[in-house]
């Protein structure tokens, strides 16, 4: 049985996120992949000359995913999500809002102190690779500067608060049998992994 709830979610059992709120999730995940790789991992692999590139691609897709987050966090804010399966104990609910609410909060801190580590070394910055920004701060401000050492490392703790995540997503997948990563599906792939127990 299934039911249309007032965000447009379609309700089966716990209800699941509507499809606005689906792609936002998985297009900050492949931007995020993207970023990611970008920073951490293409700089090791490719040749020095490709440096600049490197540099201009972390800068607009950054600043795309503070936008994205954004128009996110607006949506989230007027489109509330499924209630949590009635099962889930108190502190497991709690962890999992938490968690959410620092992706969304971090998301959109992060590429303005980017941003600003960017700007104490006076390198320009375009949002989406399209529309130059101005310095956030001055040349050498020592808040930019301090900047260069606190946004990679917010960055990389990051991935720990991420791998959490996913490691809850595969526990209710794979353990518990709940559905809860059907509701952040498209339709037939939420039916597949409610059908077959995934
Ligand atoms: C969600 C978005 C972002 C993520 C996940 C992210 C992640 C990272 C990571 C992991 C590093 C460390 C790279 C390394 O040590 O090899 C880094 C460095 C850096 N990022 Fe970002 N970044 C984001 C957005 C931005 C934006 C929007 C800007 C600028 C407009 C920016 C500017 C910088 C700069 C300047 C550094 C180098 C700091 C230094 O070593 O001097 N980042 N970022
Ligand atoms: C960069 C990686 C990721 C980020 C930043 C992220 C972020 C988020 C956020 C902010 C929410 C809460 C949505 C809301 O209520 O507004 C969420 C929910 C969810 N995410 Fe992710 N996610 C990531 C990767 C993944 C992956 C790889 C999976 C699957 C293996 C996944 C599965 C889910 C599921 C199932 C939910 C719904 C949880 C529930 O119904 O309570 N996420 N994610």
């Amino acid at each position: 049985m299934s039911a249309t709830t007032m965000n447009g979610t379609r309700a089966a059992g716990g209800g699941r996120y509507g499809s606005v709120a689906q792609a936002f999730h998985w297009l900050v995940v492949a931007m995020l992949a993207g970023q990611y790789s970008v920073a951490l991992w293409l700089s090791y692999v490719l040749p020095k000359s490709a440096e600049g590139d490197l540099v201009a691609w972390h800068f607009s897709l950054g600043s795309s995913i503070a936008v994205v987050m954004v128009l996110r966090l607006a949506w989230r804010l007027t489109h509330p999500p499924p209630p949590a399966p009635r099962d889930l104990p108190g502190s497991l609910r709690l962890l999992s809002r938490a968690t959410h609410w620092v992706f969304y909060g971090v998301f959109i801190v992060l590429p303005f102190l980017g941003w600003a580590a960017a700007s104490a070394d006076a390198a320009r910055v375009k949002l989406a690779g399209l529309i130059p920004l101005p310095l956030l701060v001055p040349k050498d401000d020592p808040f930019g500067k301090a900047m260069q050492t606190v946004h990679p490392a917010i960055a990389i703790t990051l991935l720990a608060v991420i791998a959490l995540h996913i490691a809850g997503a595969l526990y209710h997948a794979l353990v518990k049998h709940d559905g809860v990563l059907g509701r952040m599906l498209p339709g037939r792939r939420a039916d597949l992994e409610a059908s077959a127990n995934l």
